[in-house]
């Protein structure tokens, strides 16, 4: 069975409350193939107005973090139930940026899955190496334990649970794009180890994005490749034509 393509974006620390409605509109106008799910992740102080754009739409709100918790004193965090009430059914887990900058771990990454799930939000889980890593061979041994440090303890009942990203650092937001062998070696690789940690016919449906530097002149190739499943797109998806384009891909 072919794999529902998920062209997703990502607007990071971008975006107004008024500026994210406009560009949210704007995305639900366009024509969205019925054949494919979009989603669309705005940063937290917007969650509720997009979430509200696009109910009653093909479209997917989605998080940029979640918690694990349910409620208490974590302050700066947001918990599962509190996405879901506003129309979230998605939350991207483990970013670069969230591991680079903010310093979360495996076992950080691996609780915030945890969490998500047991509330019923997809666990888009993003893991990928940096330069100096691919640059010392160490690609598929970095790969391996991040799909296993946050994939940890996680039993899947169906594949529409778990969504994998993998963005490779040196690609994020740096106009460098893995080669479309370079993704699908990686995205073949994954597709292997996650054979080996859950049935098959749960494993061959599990959808991985390729992200970093996705955009309109580089994502018909990328999506043509056979385990390459959707896109995770930052900068490209912040205009509405560049990612209507990238949700149109051939
Ligand atoms: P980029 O970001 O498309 O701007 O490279 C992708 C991401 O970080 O998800």
């Amino acid at each position: 069975m072919k794999r529902r393509p998920l062209p997703a974006g990502n607007w990071k620390m971008h975006t107004t409350v008024a500026e994210a409605e406009e560009l949210a509109r704007e995305i639900v106008g366009s024509d969205i193939p019925a054949d494919r799910d979009v989603m669309l992740a705005p940063p937290f102080t917007a969650l509720s107005a997009v979430g509200a754009i696009l109910s009653g739409t093909s479209a997917l709100l989605g998080s940029q973090n979640v918690c694990w918790e349910e409620k208490g004193a974590f302050t700066g965090e947001i918990s599962p139930p509190m996405l879901k009430d506003v129309g979230c059914s998605m939350a991207i887990i483990g970013h670069s940026e969230r591991r680079q900058i903010f310093a979360e771990n495996d076992t950080m990454i691996n609780k915030r899955i945890v969490g998500a799930m047991q509330h019923g939000l997809v666990a888009v889980l993003c893991i990928g190496e940096t330069l100096e890593e691919r640059e010392t061979d160490k690609t598929f041994s970095v790969l391996e334990e991040q799909l296993a440090g946050g994939l940890t303890g996680i039993e899947l009942k169906n594949a529409d649970q778990l969504v994998i990203a993998y963005e490779p650092v040196w690609a994020i937001g740096t106009g460098k794009t893995a080669t479309v062998e370079q993704a699908q070696e990686v995205h073949a690789f994954l597709r292997d180890r996650l054979t080996r940690m859950y049935e098959k016919n749960i494993a061959s449906q599990i959808r991985i994005l390729y992200g970093g530097s996705v955009n309109p002149n580089n994502v018909d190739e990328l999506m043509s490749q056979d385990d390459v499943d959707g896109a995770l797109v930052g900068g490209a998806a912040l205009k509405a034509e560049t990612f209507a384009r990238i949700i149109n891909f051939k």
